[in-house]
């Protein structure tokens, strides 16, 4: 579908000298038929600036139907419209295995890119990935084998899947945060210790769309529309624009029936949030998007409100519409108390172990028993994280719903994949079963899930 790239295109090349970093380039769309998406995603060895002018050795994506195209981080995004039948011509270029996992979207089994569910592409290979892009919403893709390591070390990247309703805004951004661990040389550090294994690796250096401490130029009067994808390995961002709350339309699963406005906005490892922000300021003014502290467990230290983007107000472009007045739409799961329970219990063991481990019910995977589950029928999930650490709870093919977190019921429905369980805490959620396959769940600190905090849900 050649017409959704164009417009993709036109959006990312508002100032053609200096590309904006903030608008990653889309991936060509190969295919004349509108109703099909056809991409060719390549994964190699690359050469990036993370740190002031000097290299770094990474793993990134690059769009395979661009001849000598760069590979990027994040790669170039994945922008289709809903309801898009989408064809992924992977090749692996990597001298590792690898795959290709779409976060959130709700993929047949066969193409989730999971090891439970394909064989790794080796070094060399290629796999074709085929999906239908069912819900609108911003998700993400990224590799599912030594999750750790590769996600670490650049791959990952932006799924938008444009439908619904259209909010009126000057500007439309994927925001992919990160953060890397950064040698003086400019390398990634190879070493892991045990803190990195502890909290999930975290960095020196925090990245929005791979660039640091960049500037975001927006319009006096505009009204910009943030698609935040938390994808490090193990950093809470809690997201502050001092003066500007965060306007909170959707988030893991699409958009919210009933948006709300926070000043802090928490974004755990694999969720996703999309917010308009205003800046009714006159041009000229300037201020920071800052992450702040959150108190994750195990003790870690406050540092203070750490700079993520320059904010600079530039002259009046245009008058935005008002608001729409209807949003997304949230018809919630029935429970009863003949519901299914599945029980699951998140744990870490630390004393007298050179490394921790993390386990699921009291095993690591993949010796985590199997949770069977029958398609068509719905379960409530009971998640006790037994840790003295929040961890994110990600669940792979199908969105859940949140009854209750230590009983209380959230503020606000929506449909999620990923749901950070504070530390001994038990939250409960609803899903419908409804995809057959082997479907992974785990932590999302993915030092935590390569290290055991992982099993699967064999749906039949
Ligand atoms: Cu973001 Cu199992 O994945
Ligand atoms: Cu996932
Ligand atoms: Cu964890």
């Amino acid at each position: 579908m050649r017409t959704a790239i164009l417009f993709g295109l036109v959006a990312a090349c508002s100032t053609p000298a200096a590309p904006d970093p903030y608008a990653p380039p889309a991936l060509t769309d190969t295919n004349p038929d509108p109703n099909i998406v056809e991409v060719n995603l390549v994964a190699t060895p690359a050469t990036v600036e993370l740190l002031d002018g000097k290299a770094a050795d990474v793993w990134a994506y690059r769009d395979g139907s661009v001849a000598g195209s760069e590979a990027r981080i994040p790669g170039p995004v994945l922008d289709v419209p809903q309801g898009a039948h989408v064809i992924v011509h992977f090749q692996n270029q990597l001298p590792d295995p690898t795959t290709v996992h779409w976060h959130g979207l709700r993929v047949p089994n066969a193409s989730d890119g999971t090891p439970s569910a394909q064989v790794p592409v080796a070094a060399n290979g290629t796999f074709d990935y085929e999906f239908d892009a069912v819900d609108a919403g911003t998700f993400w893709y990224h590799p599912h084998v030594q999750g750790d390591v590769q996600v670490e070390r650049g791959l990952y990247g932006p799924v938008v899947v444009r439908g619904g309703v259209v909010p009126d805004v000057t500007a439309d951004r994927v925001m992919v945060l990160d953060d890397v661990k950064i040698e003086a040389t400019g390398q990634l550090s190879t070493t892991t210790d045990p803190l990195d294994v502890m909290l999930g690796r975290q960095g020196n250096v925090l990245l929005v769309d791979g660039v640091k401490g960049g500037t975001v130029t927006v319009a006096a009067g505009g009204r910009e529309r943030w698609r935040f994808i938390n994808a490090a390995n193990g950093r809470y961002f809690n997201l502050v624009l001092p003066g500007h709350p965060f306007l909170v339309i959707g988030w893991d699963g699409g958009m919210l029936e009933a948006p709300y406005t926070a000043e802090q906005l928490l974004i755990a490892p694999g969720e996703r949030y999309e917010v308009l922000v205003e800046f009714p300021e006159a041009a000229g003014t300037s201020l920071e998007l800052q992450t702040v502290f959150y108190d994750r467990g195990h003790h870690v230290p406050d540092p203070g409100p750490l700079d993520l983007a320059t904010i600079e107000v530039r002259s009046h472009e245009r008058d935005v519409a008002p608001l729409p007045t209807t949003w997304g739409t949230f018809v919630p799961l029935t429970t009863d108390a003949a519901t299914p329970v599945q029980k699951v219990v998140l744990s870490e063991e630390e004393a007298g172990l050179s490394e921790p481990r993390f386990m699921i019910n009291g095993a690591q995977y993949p010796a985590v028993p199997p949770v069977p589950g029958v398609v068509g029928s719905t379960a409530i999930w009971e998640v006790r994280n037994d840790a003295e650490m929040d961890h994110p709870f990600h669940l792979h093919g199908m969105f859940f719903q949140v009854l209750d977190a230590a009983g209380v019921a959230p503020v606000h429905a929506g449909w999620k994949d990923t749901v950070n369980i504070p530390q001994m805490t038990t939250l409960r959620f609803a899903v419908r079963y409804e995809t057959p396959g082997r479907w992974m769940y785990h932590c999302h600190i993915l030092e935590h899930s390569e290290r055991g905090m992982m099993g699967e849900l064999v749906l039949q």
